[in-house]
Formats: C-alpha cells, sequence, structure tokens
C-alpha cells in the first residue's frame, strides 16, 4: 500500500516524482501500443466526479482504468447528492471508503482541498477554477517525448491567466524552465492564488509578439473558461489581440511546438493555420493525457513501480 499522497496542484509532487512518472508513462505507453496487458490495478476502483463538462479528462481516466485492470466510476453533481448539498466533507468520508482513488473536477481549489483532507485514499485534481495538473503534466511529457527535457526551455503563455496558465507557472518552479506569460491589461498572472512561490520562473509582457520571441512552446487557452461564463462578451474585446497565429510562430524558435488543452476555439485564441500547421502537437498532448495519468494512477494508488527492462 502506498503512503497517501493527492495531486491536487502541480507542487503536490517533486522533480524526481515527475521524473519518475515520465519514465513509467514511456513504458506504460509502450506497453498499450503494442496491445501488451498491464493489470496493476485489477479489481481497483477510481471514482470520478465531475461538476463541470469534459470529454478529454473523462475519457482518458475511464479508458485508463479500464485498461490498467480496474474500473471507474462516474458521478456528476447533476444525478449525486453532491448537487443537493451533502458537505464535501461527508461525501469524501464515504466514497474514499469504497474506492482506490478519487478524481474531481470542480469550481473552488477549495472544494478539492477539503474533499482531500477527508480522504482515505489519493484525490486527483481534474480541473479547478485555479489548475489543471493533468493537463500539464501531459504537456511536459509531450514536450520531453518531442524535444527531451524541459529544464532551461522557455514556454511562451499567450492569454487568459487561467487554470493552465497557474499550473504552467508552477511547473516551471518544479522543473527548472521559465514561462513568457502575456495577457491582456486587466488579467495578469495573480502569484498567491497561482501558488507560486516567487518570481523567478516567469516574465510578464504586455506584447504577446515579444513573450513569443525565443520561445521552445508556445501554448494557449480559452479566453473563457468553465464557470466564468457571464465575462464571455467582455473577454471576446479584451482578448482580440492575443491570438495565436502565424506571425506569432513566426517569432518563436524555428522548431517550437505548439500546444493548446483544448477544446480550441479556432479564431478567437488561435488561428486555424497554426492548430492544424506544422508546430501543432495537440493531438500527441491529448494523447498523452491517456498514458500520463495511468503513470499517475500506478503511482498514487501502488508507489513507484520499478522499470523492468525487457530484451
Ligand atoms: N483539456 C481538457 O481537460 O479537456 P476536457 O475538458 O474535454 O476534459
Ligand atoms: N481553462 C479551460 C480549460 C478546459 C480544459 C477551462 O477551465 O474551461
Amino acid at each position: 500500500m502506498a503512503k497517501l499522497r493527492h495531486f491536487l496542484q502541480f507542487k503536490d509532487l517533486s522533480r524526481a516524482d515527475f521524473e519518475h512518472l515520465f519514465a513509467r508513462t514511456r513504458w506504460i505507453k509502450n506497453q498499450f501500443k503494442r496491445y501488451r496487458r498491464y493489470w496493476p490495478l485489477e479489481d481497483r476502483t477510481l471514482v470520478m466526479i465531475f461538476e463541470k463538462q469534459s470529454t478529454r479528462t473523462r475519457l482518458s481516466f475511464e479508458a485508463g482504468m479500464h485498461q490498467l485492470g480496474g474500473t471507474a466510476i462516474f458521478l456528476s453533481t447533476r444525478d449525486s447528492q453532491l448537487g443537493r448539498g451533502e458537505p464535501v466533507e461527508d461525501a469524501a468520508q464515504v466514497i474514499s471508503r469504497m474506492c482506490d482513488a478519487v478524481m474531481i473536477r470542480t469550481f473552488d481549489q477549495n472544494i478539492i482541498e477539503r474533499f482531500a483532507a477527508n480522504s482515505r485514499v489519493p484525490v486527483i485534481n481534474g480541473l479547478t477554477n485555479e489548475y489543471h495538473p493533468c493537463q500539464v503534466l501531459a504537456d511536459i511529457y509531450t514536450f520531453v517525448e518531442q524535444r527531451g527535457s524541459i529544464k532551461g526551455k522557455t514556454v511562451a503563455w499567450i492569454g487568459d491567466s487561467n487554470n493552465v496558465c497557474n499550473t504552467w507557472l508552477q511547473a516551471a518552479e518544479a522543473l527548472d524552465f521559465n514561462v513568457h506569460v502575456s495577457t491582456p491589461p486587466g488579467y495578469e498572472v495573480e502569484p498567491e492564488r497561482a501558488g507560486l512561490y516567487g518570481t523567478d520562473h516567469y516574465e510578464e509582457f504586455r506584447d504577446p509578439m515579444q513573450a513569443a520571441k525565443g520561445a521552445d512552446l508556445v501554448s494557449t487557452d480559452v479566453w473563457t473558461s468553465m464557470g466564468f461564463e457571464a465575462e464571455n462578451e467582455a473577454r471576446k474585446r479584451d482578448f482580440e489581440d492575443w491570438q495565436v497565429d502565424a506571425e506569432m510562430m513566426r517569432a518563436a524558435r524555428k522548431n517550437s511546438l505548439f500546444m493548446h488543452c483544448l477544446p480550441a476555439h479556432r479564431g478567437e485564441e488561435v488561428a486555424a493555420e497554426v492548430i492544424d500547421g506544422p508546430h501543432s502537437v495537440v493531438w500527441d498532448e491529448a494523447e498523452n493525457r491517456l498514458h500520463t495519468q495511468k503513470a499517475l494512477l500506478e503511482f498514487l494508488v501502488l508507489g513507484k513501480v520499478k522499470t523492468v527492462k525487457k530484451k
């Protein structure tokens, strides 16, 4: 039985833990591609609680659990007592007695923190207003897979300083790279909300072209995240000049990558020629949600499993 650990934000794990996860992901992905059965979580159950919509997160956790020999159960606020005001603490006590891990997609980070404080099993953040650690885990794995170590590299974040942006900033501290952030005025990074230790690993730019200059990776996300729909019209105006287009990609390094957590809005935060163009690795990025989360589930439920090299 592994020591109880949660993945509520990126900084919950250390650099050594991430190195382990990347190595395990490589191995688990390879097994999957060769149709080799790997069932370390046989008879184990993951409960997935969704308070917001999802395609990738639900699918990757559900398929991932199945592929590891276990089962995933989907609960939504709409059809469980969570939507009728049962205290999060009580729900955590009950749910965590019936399963081996819990994944939650919700609003305030505080909700998932309270759940985890009352849980007997590992809790994984499947997106909150503040963070999206599973996404950035997959993104960095994708970078490592295609370009090698991310240490010392520059990531340009163009657009909203949202949950994905905050997580990139935490990741930069954990894995020692730099983030160039460009947001419209009024949408700047809030270091405390982002849960940062300092400002050493990121720089803010008024001009998105300057942020993209020399970047190894350019990333963006929707202008309006889930839960902020009331601001949609104002955001469309405010973010107009923060579209990642071909000119911006030309300012980045020649072999730079483009990532987007998806779903994307072509013609808003990204031009079609970029997301559908030669720098884009968005489909590999989406697929890697599956492989990285399988490594994460294995790690949280079983601890550090050694990779046995087969001849
Ligand atoms: N990127 C991501 O988390 O997608 P879903 O909202 O579809 O889960
Ligand atoms: N920032 C987006 C990510 C969706 C996967 C949101 O929170 O809606």
